[in-house]
């Protein structure tokens, strides 16, 4: 059993404890710079870090931002097999000789390169974005 006097002795205890710690830190000392220099305020940079900064050049691929924008992720991983095969072995598969023929299959639709399931079509896509989309895959080739 704690006495009266010993909980009077923890509470200056913890007392002194967050008292020390909230100390403010010594400032340093300032160096000494001519006044005039001090008064020029400096712009901030407000520029924005890219959310995805790993391992690219910091932008987001246009293609990559168009194939987000679609459905076509509920069937194609990056790097797995989902319903379609993964963007990667898109990418190992073909050259940018194909570029235009699977731009137009993205569009179309179908089946038969990878097996019987086919790709819905995509009829409200653009050409130019399709091309986008299969840039952005066949940078995935390693
Ligand atoms: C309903 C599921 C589904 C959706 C949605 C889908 N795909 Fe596919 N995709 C497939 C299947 C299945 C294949 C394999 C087709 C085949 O065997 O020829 C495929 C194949 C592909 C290929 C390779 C084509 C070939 O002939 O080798 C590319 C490139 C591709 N998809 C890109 C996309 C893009 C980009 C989107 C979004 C606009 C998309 N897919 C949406 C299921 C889908």
């Amino acid at each position: 059993m704690k006495t009266p006097v010993q909980n009077t002795i923890i509470a200056s205890a913890l007392a002194t404890l967050l008292f020390s710690c909230s100390k403010p830190e010594t400032t340093p000392i300032p160096q000494a710079v001519p006044y005039s220099e001090q008064q020029v305020v400096q712009p901030q940079s407000v520029e924005k870090v890219p959310e995805v900064s790993a391992s690219n050049d910091g932008s987001k691929h246009e293609g990559l931002k168009l194939i987000e924008g679609t459905d076509c992720l509920t069937c194609h991983k990056i790097d797995s097999k989902l319903i379609g095969p993964s963007y990667q072995e898109v990418a190992a598969k073909y050259t940018d000789a194909d570029l235009d023929m699977l731009a137009q299959k993205i569009i179309d639709g179908g089946k038969g390169n990878w097996g019987e399931i086919p790709m819905t079509p995509h009829t409200g896509l653009s050409k130019e974005n399709a091309r986008q989309m299969v840039k952005y895959i066949l940078s995935l080739k390693k």
